[in-house]
């Protein structure tokens, strides 16, 4: 299956069936071994700049950097689709828009992932009309994390729920196959889910008011000890481990 056909499959999982699970994977083992697990999407995410590169938040993310891990994902050749997220500034009009969504593309992405709503729309709309689906991002948006002074809860009012709506229907309209939404009140996630034919993918929205669901690996795995978000639900806690094998192969050299 080429890019669209996967982002269509996995947009048409909104009309029933098993929710969706998407996790975020930035390198070659973790994409194979969570394709071979089964997810329906492997997201390279912006959220490598903390997580893999040590960044205090996504801003510090180039394309070039993205495109280096999307391609070392794609190198897994998951049956997974391959979101690739545009780091911070890389689509300020259509056209720039379009020409990295063709890098992304070209390394390895069967679809991408851009941050915000109506403003995004123009961009939507040029770069599905290149052929490359677009995966949408609202609530949330940690790429403004700078002017909002922090991680923020989205939805609480009916003024800012109707606005995530409105944003919501404008990506629609653009043409996007899916919605990430990130900490959005339950009740309002839940609403926009309701409200439109395409799926919504949350974090930090509840469980059960999405289409499905998006975690970052080293939340599911605990591999980033530092900082665990509240609503992380790991199903691992490798970092002890880790640290353990490491202490015992530091004492096997002692030994010999
Ligand atoms: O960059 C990322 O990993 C994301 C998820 C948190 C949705 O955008």
């Amino acid at each position: 299956m080429n890019g669209t056909e996967k982002a269509s499959a996995f947009a048409s999982r909104k009309s029933g069936g098993a929710p969706l699970s998407m996790l975020t994977a930035y390198d070659y083992p973790t994409a194979k071994l969570f394709d071979e697990g089964g997810v329906d999407a492997l997201l390279v995410g912006d959220s490598l700049g903390m997580v893999v590169l040590g960044f205090p938040d996504t801003t510090h993310v180039t394309l070039d950097m993205m495109l280096h891990h999307v391609a070392a994902v794609a190198r897994a050749t998951p049956k997974a689709l391959i979101i690739g997220d545009f780091s911070i500034g890389t689509y300020p009009d259509p056209e720039t828009a379009v020409v990295n969504a063709r890098k992304l593309a070209a390394a390895g992405a069967d679809a991408v992932k851009l941050e915000g709503g109506v403003a995004q729309a123009d961009k939507v709309r040029a770069i599905v009309e290149a052929g490359i689906p677009v995966c949408g991002h609202l609530g949330m948006l940690p790429q403004s994390v700078l002017e909002e002074g922090g991680y923020k809860k989205k939805g609480k009012t009916p003024e800012q729920s109707a606005a995530i709506l409105a944003d919501a229907r404008a990506l629609v309209d653009a043409g996007v196959f899916a919605i990430v939404l990130e900490s959005v009140v339950p009740a309002t996630a839940a609403h926009i889910t309701r409200e439109i034919r395409i799926p919504t993918i949350g974090i930090g929205c509840g469980t059960g008011n999405c289409d499905g669901e998006v975690s970052v690996a080293t939340d599911l795995l605990g591999t980033f000890p530092w900082f665990v978000p509240p609503f992380a639900r790991p199903e691992a806690d490798l970092a002890p481990q880790i640290v353990a094998a490491a202490r015992a192969y530091v004492a096997r050299q002692t030994r010999l």
